[in-house]
Parts: C-alpha cells; structure tokens; sequence
C-alpha cells in the first residue's frame, strides 16, 4: 500500500469495531489500488461519483438500482457464493431479484397458481429434502415467476392481483406440486444508470427463462434459488450471472403443456 492508502486504512479502529476495521481497511487498500492501476483521471473519477449518484437518485420504495449494479457486476452472485457452500450435496444458490413480494397467496399442492397469467400449462414437482437425504414435510415455499410476455405480475400497473406467485408447503414425504404456466426469458430494468453501463459494455439485459423458488424449514438455511428453463439461448450469457449448471432443467414438452421437475436439498444450520 501507498503511504497514504496505509495512513487512511489506519484511521479504522479495531478496537472500537474489529469486523468494520478490517472490512473497511482491505476496501480503502483496494480502492487505492484500483487508482493506481488504471491512473484513474480527475474527471472518469466525477463521471463515477456521477454515475453512482444517478443510482442512488433511481432509487425508490419499488427499484433498488444499487442491488441491479451489485447482481450486473456479479457482486451478488460472488457474496451468493461465499455464503452458500454447497459441499457438493445442497441445492445451489443464485439471486432474489427485485420481483419478490413477501407473504405471497397460500395455495395447496396441485393448485393453479398462474391466477391467469399469459403461458401455456406448466406443471412443477418435486420433493425438498435435508442433506442426509429425508424429506422436509411442511418446508415453506415461495415461488415467483415471468409469464410468457417476459413479465412478473407486479410489473403490471393495473393488475390489482397476484399471478404466478405462490406459497405451498411440502405434504409429510416432503413433496410440492402445482401449475402455473411456462416462463419466458426478460430483460431486468434497464432504463436507468446500470442500463446504460450494460450498453457501454456491449452487453444486452435480458435473463434465461426461470422460475424464484425461496424455501424454509426449521433448523434449515433458508434456500434461495431458480429452476432455469433449458435450452434457453440467454443461458450462457445471464445479465446477472445467476445461471448454475445444477439448476437447469428440462421442462418436458406434452402436447400444449409443459412439466418439470426439481427435487432441492437444504442445507442445516450451522
Ligand atoms: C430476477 O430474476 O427476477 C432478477 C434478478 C436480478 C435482477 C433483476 C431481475
Ligand atoms: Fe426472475
């Protein structure tokens, strides 16, 4: 470190906040770092503090623009990764995304969901189970989805209720089932400043086809993850690198409906 990046770094007291020292210690290291390895100029440094200043105005009680820039840089998926392991037993993690609405309807397994959203017929199944393999009866799960216009409902101005959006409990062998209709590939909100850094990187918003799953049981990591549609062509180039080989399913095609099953496995608390 520089002299001075060594002086600002110093000024973090571990003794008022061990944790937020050694956080904020290592950040202003690596931001001086960063300074230097690019020579950064006195005016692509305004044009940043610009740019985030842009992000923060975004803002709003429904559009968190610094959580899209935290999920297009990867941020997400790498604080994700480190929080998450899977130890090569637990279903893999990926983003919550700006779409989830808490306490969404109750439905019972082998319910519609869709409450008439755009798609054709697609029927979910599976069973959650704990890492020693026994299935969770009683897990909670909520399930958010885009329907076949490439939108959640909550992006609907006038819809006044909820489509493709569900809570289910498993029954006692731990199993869920219901109907809701095929999602389709979208792009994420990209009219405000992280989409234009996507378009200054030449890169476009859209996300592969998936279906948000959020499961919890008792004395079990709450898991957060999708079911990706494949075959999908943004699968390999996620606006918001959340695609995990292990999440890909096939969605079975039967006449005009669809059906895909997931079994997913939750970690225990630690
Ligand atoms: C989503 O999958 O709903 C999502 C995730 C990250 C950013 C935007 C949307
Ligand atoms: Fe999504």
């Amino acid at each position: 470190m520089t002299d001075l990046a060594e002086h600002v770094a110093a000024t973090f007291d571990p003794a008022l906040n061990p944790r937020y020292a050694e956080v904020m210690r290592s950040l202003v290291g690596h931001l001086h770092a960063f300074i230097s390895d690019v020579s950064l100029t006195e005016e692509e440094w305004a044009t940043a503090i610009d740019f985030l200043t842009r992000t923060g105005q975004k803002c709003d009680a429904k559009r968190q623009e610094f959580i899209l820039l935290s999920d297009v840089l990867g941020a997400s998926m790498a604080v994700i990764n480190a929080n998450h392991p899977t130890g090569g037993i637990t279903t893999e993690s990926t983003v919550l995304g700006p779409f989830y609405v808490d306490n969404p309807p109750e439905f019972s397994n082998g319910d519609n969901i869709s409450g008439g959203a755009p798609g054709s017929p697609c029927f979910f199944s599976g069973t959650v189970l704990s890492a020693s393999g026994h299935p969770l009866s009683d897990a909670e799960i909520d399930v958010w989805q885009s329907d076949e216009t490439g939108n959640y409902d909550v992006q609907y101005p006038d819809l006044d209720k909820p489509q493709g959006r569900a809570r289910l409990h498993t029954d006692p062998a731990g199993r869920y089932s219901f109907w809701s209709v095929l999602p389709e590939s979208y792009p994420i909100p990209h009219d405000g400043p992280v989409g234009e850094l996507l378009h200054a990187a030449g890169r476009h918003p859209m996300r592969p086809a998936h279906i948000h799953f959020k499961i919890t049981a008792p004395a079990h990591q709450t898991l957060i993850t999708h079911i990706f549609v494949a075959g999908d062509k943004y699968l390999h180039s996620d606006a918001v690198f959340g695609v995990k080989d292990s999440l890909i399913t096939k969605f079975e095609q039967d006449s005009n409906s669809y059906r895909a099953s997931f079994d997913f496995t939750l970690a225990s608390n630690p």
